[in-house]
C-alpha cells in the first residue's frame, strides 16, 4: 500500500516528529504541506494529514491547502494532531475538514506535545520533552495497526 504523510508543524516541530515516526515505521513518503502538489495525492492508496493546533484549530494555511486539493472519491485518509491539551476533538475537527474533500477517514491519532505558547512561556511551557519515546511508540503502533487493517 502506497502511503503519503503530509504535515503542518510550525511551532516546535512536534507534529513533524510524529509524522516522521509514522513514516519510518511503514516506509511511507512524507512531505510538509507546502511541498505537496495536490495531484500527487491521487497517486497514493492512503494519505495522512497531521497538524499542530493553533487557537483551537489546525493552521489556517494548512486548512487552505486542504481546501485546494482535488475532490477525491473512495480515497482513504487518516489524521493526527499534536496540541497542549492532546484533545481528540482537535483530530475530529481535522477529520471533518479532510472529509469535505471526499476522503474516507480510517484513523485518528492525537498526542500531547510541548506547548510554550503565550503565557505558558512564563512557566517554561507544558508537556516538556513531548512527544517523548512513548508517544513515538504510540504513533508507530497506530500506523502499523492501521496499515495492517487497511492493507
Ligand atoms: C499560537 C499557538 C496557539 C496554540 N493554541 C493551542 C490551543 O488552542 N490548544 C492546545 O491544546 N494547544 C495549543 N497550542 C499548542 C500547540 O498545539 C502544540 O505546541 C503543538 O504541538 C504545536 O505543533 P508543532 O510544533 O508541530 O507546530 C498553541 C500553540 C501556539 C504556538
Amino acid at each position: 500500500m502506497k502511503v503519503l504523510i503530509i504535515y503542518n508543524s510550525v511551532h516546535r516541530g512536534n507534529t513533524e516528529k510524529i509524522a516522521r515516526a509514522m513514516a519510518d515505521s511503514i516506509d511511507a513518503d512524507i512531505l510538509s504541506y507546502s511541498e505537496v502538489d495536490g495531484y500527487n495525492v491521487l497517486d497514493y492508496d492512503l494519505v495522512g494529514f497531521g497538524s499542530g493546533i493553533y487557537y483551537g484549530k489546525p493552521g489556517k494555511d494548512f486548512v487552505e491547502f486542504i481546501d485546494s486539493l482535488p475532490i477525491v472519491k473512495n480515497k482513504k485518509a487518516f489524521v493526527f494532531t499534536t496540541s497542549g491539551k492532546g484533545d481528540s476533538n482537535y483530530s475530529e475537527k481535522l477529520a471533518a475538514k479532510v472529509s469535505e474533500n471526499g476522503f474516507k477517514i480510517v484513523g485518528e491519532f492525537s498526542c500531547k506535545a510541548f506547548d510554550a505558547w503565550g503565557p505558558l512561556k512564563l512557566v517554561g511551557g507544558i508537556n516538556k520533552g513531548r512527544p517523548n519515546s512513548d508517544d513515538l511508540k504510540s504513533a508507530h503502533n497506530f500506523i502499523c495497526q492501521l496499515v495492517g487493517e487497511e492493507g
